[in-house]
């Protein structure tokens, strides 16, 4: 039921309070942290700061979505026009519909004939707040363009950092923290994907957060195609954070009557670092998107995946001989990579043509399936639906089903083009298609790729086609899950390419990197976990050398590496010496033994010096841990600082292991077995912490620790 508009919205949990300001005629973002026991108008009035020189009387709001009516003279956060003289925007609240946890608000501009609702709903238990932003065009004849739609927060004065999550392919995740500075930061994606470069999360910090201390604001982004982030500082010195779709000009044209609706944003807020945001992350990600999937397609059993086994090599004799292999390591779930569809000889050819090449398996898939499934593992199959080759069935017969742009020739990536999936009958061969191999073989899991960016985003009606495509794309997986309940779906777009919240909705695995070395993982691994939960995370042994890198690793540290995810081995099995067939069988062991730990335990990092890196997974009542420590580099001490534990509870006692690598070194030897037969306290293992043994660069230890 609608109300009236209040001066003043209160949302809050337990530890969360959200102040939305209505005083002004536009909603405003006033205060999200901590919880608040009293909130009044007084208080909020006296955060209207005194008239600025040389500025206007009145200080324009940062409201959730500034417009030109609002004579706000940063960068604008909802900005619209009809025609050369209709850009006009100021719309006035109107109505409102509160609860304590939700709060939406419908503002209409009588001149423009828009109506604009900002939704806010903030998360029962945690720290998180989800707000989105819908546009009505009201008028019974015109239509409308939307030029720009980003929602809009004051940050507070406090936080002076920012981090951002960058990288490139085989090397994605990577964190940049930097000074907010006197201008404007600004990251523009415009791939297509949410991006190897610019993934659509941020962090604020305070100069002295860390990973366990301090005040920090995560934002996110929910959505998959190309998007903007921006924090400003204004000439009135106040900062400003905004963050949306990027569009180019007429993407976004709203018929008389119809409506947009905005990608969701994520914030969540912490006052213990960087360690706050990612346990609320973590816990949002596991309620709010993977127990909404069928049971089926969040279990995470080892799998072995054909590519840097195989690559285009697959054949029935070849991928048999990998499937005996891989049973005799304890791999549950088989997974046939690219290579397996008609005429897929190389990367140059047959994307599009979705059925079995005869050539490599004459007798269809069905040999493959039946091998699995008497070895007790369970089939997967690679697909890139989103893409054609120009040699392929499919793009000599319809040709003009590709993205392109009038007058320019075709752009290749990867020797592949980009379908358009604003048409519908390009959308409905996919849907078939991957329905047709879905309903003939029993395939419990599809790895969904996406190798290429979007650079002509031109569509069927010369459109720019990136939210169309976006949003189509999401449609067609909503099908398929429909369809298809209880198949997994793993979400690829060449490793990291495309991993956000947007397409989480549909997917229950994510592929963060092409990346196999051990070393570049960590790191990729690192920035990965900040966001999303250790079991979203395919982690795979490759091989020594690493294909992408050319570094070796041995084994232990290699399956060491993999062992924190939702572990998985990517080389040819066939050729393992035995020694490497043991570790990797024994971590294998290890990994299924402590699963429901590693994929439902809390994430914590814990703070090192540099050239190290450690981290924990934690039981929620404390009763249990996982704790691992790595060498980067050659250490510049003979022995490393002692391990201090994080988490643990203080007044317990907890029998502690060294459980992984099996096979140590002397001195080591030493050090696992001074560990037996004591019982530990909390308050030491926090406080004092655990001597350590001398390590080599490139080594890992996993330490497993029992409340008695
Ligand atoms: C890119 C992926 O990230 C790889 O794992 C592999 O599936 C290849 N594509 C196959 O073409």
């Amino acid at each position: 039921m609608s109300q009236n508009i209040r001066d003043f919205y209160h949302l809050h949990n337990d530890s969360t309070s959200v102040v939305v300001d209505c005083r002004h005629n536009q909603p405003v973002l006033s205060y999200f942290g901590n919880r608040l026991m009293t909130v009044n108008v007084s208080m909020l009035n006296q955060l209207d700061r005194h008239e600025a020189p040389a500025s206007l009387p009145i200080e324009p709001t940062i409201s959730l979505t500034p417009t030109i009516g609002e004579s706000f003279l940063g960068h604008l956060g909802l900005e619209v026009h009809r025609s050369a003289t209709q850009w006009s925007l100021s719309p006035l609240m109107a109505q409102a519909n509160a609860s304590q946890f939700n709060l939406e608000l419908t503002s209409r501009c009588a001149v423009s004939d828009v109506e604009v609702t900002h939704q806010l709903k903030l998360d029962p238990d945690e720290s998180v707040l989800c707000l989105w932003v819908t546009v009505g065009n009201l008028s019974d004849q015109a239509t409308l363009f939307i030029d720009n739609c980003t929602a809009t927060l004051p940050l507070p004065d406090y936080l002076t950092e920012l981090e951002e999550v960058t990288g490139r392919w085989a090397y994605e995740f990577q964190t940049q923290r930097h000074a907010i500075t006197r201008s404007a930061y600004v990251r523009e994606n415009w791939t297509g994907r949410s991006s190897h470069h610019i993934n659509p999360t941020l962090t604020l910090f305070e100069k002295t957060t860390s990973a366990t201390h301090g005040s920090a604001l995560g934002i996110h982004l929910g959505w998959s195609g190309n998007h903007q982030m921006r924090v400003e500082s204004l000439a009135d010195g106040r900062q400003i954070l905004q963050a949306g779709e990027l569009l180019r000009p007429g993407e976004l044209e709203l018929e008389p009557g119809a409506q947009y609706t905005s990608p969701p944003l994520y914030l969540c807020q912490s006052s213990q670092g960087q360690n706050g945001l990612t346990r609320q992350w973590h816990q949002v990600i596991r309620r709010e998107f993977l127990a909404k999937q069928s049971p089926a397609c969040t279990r995470r059993p080892v799998q072995l995946n054909t590519w840097e086994a195989l690559y285009f090599g697959v054949d029935e004799p070849s991928v048999l001989a990998l499937v005996d292999q891989a049973a005799t390591l304890g791999i549950e779930r088989f997974v046939l990579d690219d290579g397996w569809f008609f005429g897929r000889t190389d990367d140059r050819r047959a994307l599009g043509d979705w059925a079995v090449d005869p050539k490599k398996f004459p007798n269809g898939l069905t040999p493959i399936i039946e091998a699995c499934h008497e070895k007790g593992m369970e089939f997967g199959l690679w697909i890139e639906p989103e893409m054609v080759s120009q040699k392929s069935k499919l793009y000599e017969t319809h040709p003009d089903w590709v993205l392109h742009h009038q007058g320019v020739p075709l752009n290749e990536a990867r020797q592949q083009l980009v379908l358009d999936l604003s048409q519908p009958p390009v959308v409905s061969y996919l849907f078939d298609a991957i329905s047709s191999l879905l309903s003939a073989h029993p395939i419990a899991y599809i790895k969904w790729d996406m190798n290429r960016d979007i650079h002509q985003a031109g569509n069927g009606e010369g459109r720019h086609a990136p939210h169309q495509q976006t949003r189509a794309l999401y449609q067609l997986l909503h099908r398929l899950k429909k369809a298809f309940p209880e198949v997994s779906i793993e979400n690829c777009a060449s490793g990291g390419g495309r991993a956000d919240l947007g397409i989480l909705e549909y997917t229950s695995r994510v592929w963060p990197s092409d990346t196999n070395d051990a070393l570049d993982r960590l790191r990729v691994q690192r920035g990965f976990q900040n966001l999303f939960p250790p079991e979203l995370m395919g982690s795979h042994v490759g091989p020594s050398p690493c294909h992408i890198t050319g570094r070796q690793h041995s084994m232990a540290f290699r399956a060491g590496v993999a062992f924190w995810g939702h572990m998985g081995v990517e080389t040819d099995v066939r050729q393992l010496s035995d020694a490497d067939h043991q570790v990797l069988s024994q971590a294998i062991a290890l990994h299924k033994h402590h699963r429901k730990l590693i994929h439902g335990g809390s994430y914590q990092v814990v703070d090192r010096p540099a050239g190290e890196q450690a981290w924990m997974i934690l039981a929620p009542d404390h009763s249990e841990a996982l704790a691992a420590l790595v060498m980067l580099e050659t250490p510049s001490t003979p022995f490393p600082n002692r391990y201090r534990f994080i988490g643990l509870d203080a007044h317990r006692h907890y029998e502690l292991k060294l459980v992984w690598p099996d096979d140590l070194r002397p001195l080591q030897t030493n050090h696992k077995e001074a560990l037996t037969g004591t019982h530990w306290s909390g308050d030491w293992l926090m406080s004092v912490g655990l001597s350590l043994p001398i390590l080599q660069p490139e080594s890992l230890l996993i330490y497993h620790l029992k409340a008695v």
